[in-house]
């Protein structure tokens, strides 16, 4: 039975599972530290200036950007763990965040983990909790205002000037989370959030516009925080949805942080997988945290398999600061597609690869499969599936471990069920761009450099219930 999991093997070994699961997820130093109730990450829209917890953010900003930047604790080198441009050779853990990969979702998961116990110990508050930007549409399209105080450590002037002086904010449109929170495979989930994750560091420009700056930009932490709460919400949808639990790669790349004292840490994403209890924090009104656990996994078992569907041929597509479309043609595929938009196991997506630019466009755009002509572009619509935001891939002057150009999904099944019924030969993919919201009114969108795109494809996704999980090999950690 070596490496098999059955679930009656399970449940005959349920008693000694809980010493398995303790010993493969070993605790930290620290963890001896940690409060008996998680720390609270609190929402930074219901917090004055001087809260203490942002009074306490500021002194210790202040303390790290006065620390060298060889000193593993210091702002700069906290921020070049995520990607660098300080000069001279990368130091231990520089330049590792991950984008356009698997391990989005969980590697900022670590950082900010390890970034929060820092700040903790700097600013001498034991229960400092890294509060959080709720930018999803309808919440804090502003930058929240003590950020917006030129006398404040949380100000940079490497912003675009509009969300700094506060009459900008982030444009609905380029931040909807609905089409990552629809997805019940985790790495499709987790590749659709950052489309929206990139156009908030797209529109707040400036530092948070590039992934080699963005971490320098006090923002970013709160930015991200955010991002990993939603990690928790996405979990709490249920519908089956859970942790790539049988993907043991995900499970054990191994990265390294440092901790409060400067000492190196490694981590792997079985020791993140339930914060409240592993990480000791929870957010603000957030629903109970799902727990999830990498040596234990409730059904059902599913199994996620994309097969391409057909590539798109496609003419020259360029993003500029005008709407453009490409078609779709439906002829031989549309019996096929009239099936899988109504499957309830079966997703189909749109994939746009090999998208590029020079330089960061500084603006996002909106993406619509099946618009009418003439119709009213809105996220509500059923058209809406997503947007295209270069941020961490795709930019031709922001290359450090060679050039990966950007790729992006689209779930189509609920633009094709509307769009399907008009009968028609063709679907129009449409990219409309966005200006960020000036006064409250979209603004014009200012093309730095336009976007190509260079392939496209309809993929499908199935799901298939299997009757055990079969057991890779299990990570070490
Ligand atoms: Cu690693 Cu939002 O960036």
């Amino acid at each position: 039975m070596k490496n098999q999991f059955t679930r009656r093997h399970f449940l005959a070994t349920a008693g000694a599972a809980a010493s398995v699961t303790l010993l493969s997820e070993p605790l930290f130093d620290g963890a001896s530290v940690l409060a008996a109730v998680p720390l609270v990450r609190r929402d930074v829209g219901r917090m004055d200036a001087d809260d203490p917890i942002l009074l306490a953010y500021r002194k210790a900003i202040k303390a790290m950007q006065a620390l060298p930047n060889t000193n593993p604790r210091s702002w700069a080198y906290q921020a070049a763990i995520h990607w660098t441009t300080l000069p001279g050779p990368l130091q231990v853990a520089w330049d590792s965040c991950e984008h356009g990969t698997d391990f989005f979702w969980s590697w900022h998961r670590m950082y900010l983990y390890w970034f929060e116990r820092i700040i903790r110990k700097i600013c001498k508050e034991p229960c400092w909790a890294l509060p959080y930007w709720d930018w999803a549409p309808g919440s804090e399209l502003q930058l929240p205002a003590p950020f917006r105080d030129p006398a404040s450590e949380l100000y940079t002037v490497n912003r675009h000037p509009a969300i700094n002086s506060g009459a900008g904010s982030l444009n609905p449109l380029a931040i909807d989370i609905g089409p990552a929170f629809s997805n019940t495979n985790f790495l499709a989930a987790n590749s659709i959030i950052q489309g929206p994750h990139g156009s908030v560091h797209v529109e707040v420009g400036g530092w948070m516009g590039s992934v080699a700056t963005a971490a320098q930009d006090p923002i970013f932490y709160l930015h991200h925080s955010n991002v990993d709460r939603q990690w928790n919400l996405w979990l709490a949808q249920g519908g089956g949805r859970t942790d790539p639990l049988t993907n043991a790669t995900w499970k054990s790349k191994q990265y390294t942080f440092f901790d409060e004292n400067g000492a190196q840490v490694k981590m792997t994403a079985c020791q993140i997988l339930r914060a409240a209890q592993q990480l000791n924090y929870v957010y603000e009104c957030e629903p109970p945290q799902v727990k999830e656990y990498c040596l234990r996994f409730p059904p059902p078992w599913w199994i996620f398999v994309q097969e391409v569907l057909s590539s798109l041929p496609l003419p020259p597509v360029e993003l500029k600061a005008e709407p453009v479309t490409f078609p779709i043609e439906l002829k031989e595929i549309r019996q096929r597609i009239a099936l899988l938009v109504e499957s309830k196991t079966d997703t189909l997506f749109l994939e746009l690869d090999e998208v590029e630019a020079e330089k960061q466009p500084g603006v996002v755009w909106a993406v619509y499969v099946g618009l009418p002509p003439g119709a009213e572009p809105d996220s509500k619509s059923p058209y809406y599936v997503g947007v295209v935001s270069l941020f961490g891939a795709g930019i031709r002057s922001e290359v450090h471990h060679g050039f990966k150009p950007a790729r992006f999904l689209y779930p189509l099944n609920r633009a094709l069920q509307a769009a399907m019924k008009e009968n028609e030969e063709r679907l129009t993919v449409t990219f409309v761009p966005l200006g960020i919201l000036i006064d409250g009114k979209p603004s014009r969108p200012e093309v730095k450099s336009p976007v190509r795109i260079g392939k496209a494809a309809l993929l499908v996704e199935h799901r298939k219930e299997q009757k055990e999980p079969k057991r890779e090999k299990e990570p070490e950690s």
